[in-house]
């Protein structure tokens, strides 16, 4: 059996044709060798040997090389290769030697030229290995395993690639490449990565309502993020494709669930790629249809419209998911200048505007996607004027407590079965269904003496039609109550009148008193619940004593209590000189002799609606007085119900009862210095009837 160096020398004699060359083995001179990737380095040992004339012949191609040094270099002799380097050594006798070392070169380790993650799997782009080599084999981490530059088959190609699938919760992946020729060491290059996997996610579809859960990948080391997008074709083309959402950084936890509402009848896609820079990405994704033969989007619902002063406002109910793609365009006019995009709001104020000032107000449902033009747009309108008139009305009558309405209704209107009219007494009161041909109404129960805004309404049957007009009215004051009255001789021959009185329960400033000779002023604050009024009257004639009630913006409401005074004769002031002559004149709250106060403490808007709470405070001296005076004086009323314009003559128990009233009045009034000299007084008087 040859061998093998022999069987090369003869392989390179020929090929070399230098077939008279004796070769040996060059290791037994002293000289060795080591193959280093496709390179051989020469080392001579021996230092006689060195010193001679020495020239190498690398490959069959090159030419001789003289050799200096204990080194020498074969270069780029090619990977995967056998052969023979020859050497001659030119001994001082001048005999040349000749000796070979054969050699191996390894076989080149298929590079790697880059790895990268393409949506679904791993693709491997490997470089052609440099030198000789039969093929090179990838073998991917599911097993399965490729052959590429299959040097049977003619290809130049320098880079050539493998597909591995990715591994289901494996992000780091073993791939083994490597470089096979016949009787040569495969060489294997051992290659792992870490990859990003793929977003797992599921779908559903409700109707139109998608709804994404999409969880994290498995977890890498590498720095990765999330992008998501959402796009859909063009209606019977898919070469058209619009953007509906892109996230480019997603955040994504455990289930997180994204909800989009789909168009009908297009064609959408979803997808999540999971990135790593410098590796590329894997991608999930999903192709919907959504079918849907109703037309898209939807008309807004209950569209109504209100007129309110100097305004219409807009409402309506959408009718969409809020994850649909829509938005509202309102128009307050027929005329396209006025449309407003208003986004998903489901009202609008159409501003300084009324029924009269337009003729149509509409909404309309738009797909909103930028750079998309879908088919159709669905319109809700109202023609406003086929709306009717709500006819003027005004104050026919009114009294303190109810205002009585009166307007003209012209019954042409052709639309009046659609509609209702209504009136509503008050802010804040039920509007009440009225009969429009009945040209009145009258608003009842009312408060006295303050602004009421009565408004009409026109409103349609279906209630998506409403218009208004409104008046401000005020109630009449209230005015005062004269109770009881009588009359006392003064001590200078004069006689006086007391008039008990109720004052209005609230919403007034103040009640002024015309007597005859003197104007009394009671601010609100000072008026309790009964009040006493002394007048100087003349004996035997009439006179007259008005009460005037008095609120800023309201007419006065007056009471005229109108009497005639006894003459002397019928008087009883002759019998009584004492009481006269001690009898201080009674001081009701004000003095009798303050004029009318203007501008007073007492605060009020006069334009408040509904009811004012009176503000008055009193001290407790007066309350006390006023209390008594209401205990005594309540006896009276009880006791005696008569005709006080025409009770001149008095009966001796009622006269009774009425002095013992007035020194009460007398009592109070005067104060504690003349408490004494009052019950003395008193005693007399009384004495006085008992002799009688
Ligand atoms: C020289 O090389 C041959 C063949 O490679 C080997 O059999 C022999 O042992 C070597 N001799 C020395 C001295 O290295
Ligand atoms: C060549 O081989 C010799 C001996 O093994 C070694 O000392 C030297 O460094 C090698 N030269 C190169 C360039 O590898
Ligand atoms: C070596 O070769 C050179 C050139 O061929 C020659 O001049 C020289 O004499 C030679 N030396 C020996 C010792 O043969
Ligand atoms: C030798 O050189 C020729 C032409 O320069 C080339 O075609 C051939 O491949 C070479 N042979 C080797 C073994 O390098
Ligand atoms: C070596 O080869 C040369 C020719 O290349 C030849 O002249 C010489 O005689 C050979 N030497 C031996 C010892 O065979
Ligand atoms: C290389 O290609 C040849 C020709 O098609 C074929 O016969 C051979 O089996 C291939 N080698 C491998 C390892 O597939
Ligand atoms: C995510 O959803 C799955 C399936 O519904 C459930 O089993 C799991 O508990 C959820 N995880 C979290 C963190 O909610
Ligand atoms: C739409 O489809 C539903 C059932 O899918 C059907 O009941 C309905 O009549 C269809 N409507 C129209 C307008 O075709
Ligand atoms: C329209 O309004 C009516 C009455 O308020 C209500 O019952 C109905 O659900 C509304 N329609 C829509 C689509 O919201
Ligand atoms: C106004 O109302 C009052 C009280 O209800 C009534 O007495 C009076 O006749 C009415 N006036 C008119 C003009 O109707
Ligand atoms: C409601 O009534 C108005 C007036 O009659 C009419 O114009 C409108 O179309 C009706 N709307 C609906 C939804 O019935
Ligand atoms: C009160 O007097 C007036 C005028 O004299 C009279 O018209 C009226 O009927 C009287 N009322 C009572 C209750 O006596």
């Amino acid at each position: 059996m040859l061998n093998s160096d022999i069987i090369a020398l003869l392989l390179l004699a020929s090929s070399f044709q230098i077939v008279h060359i004796a070769a040996i083995t060059c290791n037994k001179s002293n000289i060795i060798h080591s193959v280093q990737d496709d390179n051989v380095n020469i080392t001579f040992l021996s230092t006689e040997v060195i010193r001679l004339n020495r020239s190498v012949l690398c490959t069959s191609n090159s030419s001789f090389e003289f050799i200096n040094g204990p080194e020498y270099h074969c270069m780029r002799l090619g990977y995967g290769h056998y052969g023979q380097i020859l050497i001659q050594i030119q001994n001082d006798n001048g005999v040349v030697d000749n000796c070979s070392i054969t050699y191996v070169t390894k076989l080149y380790a298929a590079n790697l030229a880059y790895i990268n993650a393409i949506a679904d799997r791993v693709r491997l782009s490997i470089s052609r290995p440099l030198g000789s080599f039969d093929y090179v084999i990838v073998h991917c981490p599911d097993d399965k395993s490729h052959i590429i530059f299959n040097t049977s088959l003619p290809s130049n190609d320098l880079m050539m690639s493998v597909h591995c699938s990715f591994l289901l919760n494996m992000p780091l992946m073993s791939f083994v490449i490597e470089t096979v020729k016949k009787d040569f060491d495969s060489t294997v290059n051992h290659i792992i990565q870490e990859v990003p996997l793929p977003v797992p996610m599921t779908s559903s579809l409700d109707s139109l309502l998608l709804t994404i859960i999409a969880n994290p990948a498995p977890t890498i080391n590498l720095a990765s993020r999330y992008e998501f997008n959402l796009i859909f074709h063009g209606k019977d083309t898919d070469s058209i494709t619009y953007e509906r959402v892109k996230i480019s950084d997603l955040k994504l936890y455990s289930n997180t669930t994204l909800k989009y509402g789909l168009i009908p009848n297009l064609k959408h896609e979803i997808s999540f790629d999971h990135i790593v820079d410098s590796i590329g990405f894997a991608h999930s994704y999903l192709t919907i249809t959504p079918i849907s033969n109703v037309s898209y989007p939807y008309e807004v619902a209950n569209f109504s419209i209100d007129e309110q002063f100097h305004k219409i406002v807009l409402r309506w109910t959408d009718t969409h998911s809020w994850y649909d793609p829509i938005e509202f365009i309102v128009s307050c006019n027929s005329s396209q200048k006025s449309s407003m995009n208003i986004g998903r709001n489901t009202s609008y104020t159409c501003e300084q505007m009324t029924f009269h000032e337009t003729d149509i107000v509409s909404v309309q449902t738009k797909v909103a996607i930028p750079g998309y033009i879908h088919d159709q747009a669905a319109v809700v309108q109202i023609n406003v004027k086929q709306v009717p008139e709500i006819p003027l009305f005004e104050v026919f009558n009114k009294t303190e407590n109810d205002i009585t309405i009166r307007w003209s209704y012209n019954s042409s209107s052709l639309m009046s079965n659609s509609f209702k009219y209504k009136v509503q007494c008050g802010l804040y009161e039920d509007a009440s269904d009225i009969d429009i041909h009945s040209n009145q109404y009258q608003c009842q129960s009312l408060e006295d003496g303050s602004l009421h805004v009565i408004t009409m309404h026109l409103i349609s049957v279906n209630n998506t039609i409403k218009r208004s007009s409104s008046i401000q009215a005020t109630t009449l004051l209230q005015k005062c109550q004269p109770k009881n009255h009588l009359f006392i001789p003064d001590i200078d021959g004069t006689i006086s009148i007391i008039i008990e009185w109720i004052p209005p329960k609230h919403n007034f400033e103040k009640i002024i008193i015309y007597c005859p000779l003197t104007i009394m002023t009671y601010e609100n604050h000072q008026v309790v619940s009964l009040m006493y009024v002394k007048c100087k009257v003349k004996h035997g004639s009439p006179f007259q004593v008005s009460f005037v009630t008095v609120k800023s913006g309201f007419e006065d409401a007056i009471f005229k209590f109108t009497d005639t005074a006894p003459s002397v004769d019928s008087t009883t002031t002759t019998d009584h000189p004492e009481i006269i002559a001690t009898t201080t004149p009674p001081v009701f709250g004000s003095s009798t002799t303050t004029p009318p106060v203007f501008g007073s403490t007492t605060t009020r808007t006069t334009t408040t609606v509904g009811s004012t709470k009176t503000t008055s405070s009193r001290s407790t001296t007066t309350t006390t007085a006023s209390e008594i005076l209401a205990t005594s004086t309540e006896t009276v009323s009880s006791t005696t119900v008569r005709n006080i314009t025409t009770d001149r003559i008095v009966k001796p128990e009622e006269e009774v009862t009425k002095w013992r009233t007035a020194a009460i009045i007398a009592f109070i009034v005067i104060g504690f210095l003349l408490l004494a000299t009052i019950a003395l007084t008193t005693f007399s008087i009384f004495a006085a009837f008992r002799k009688r």
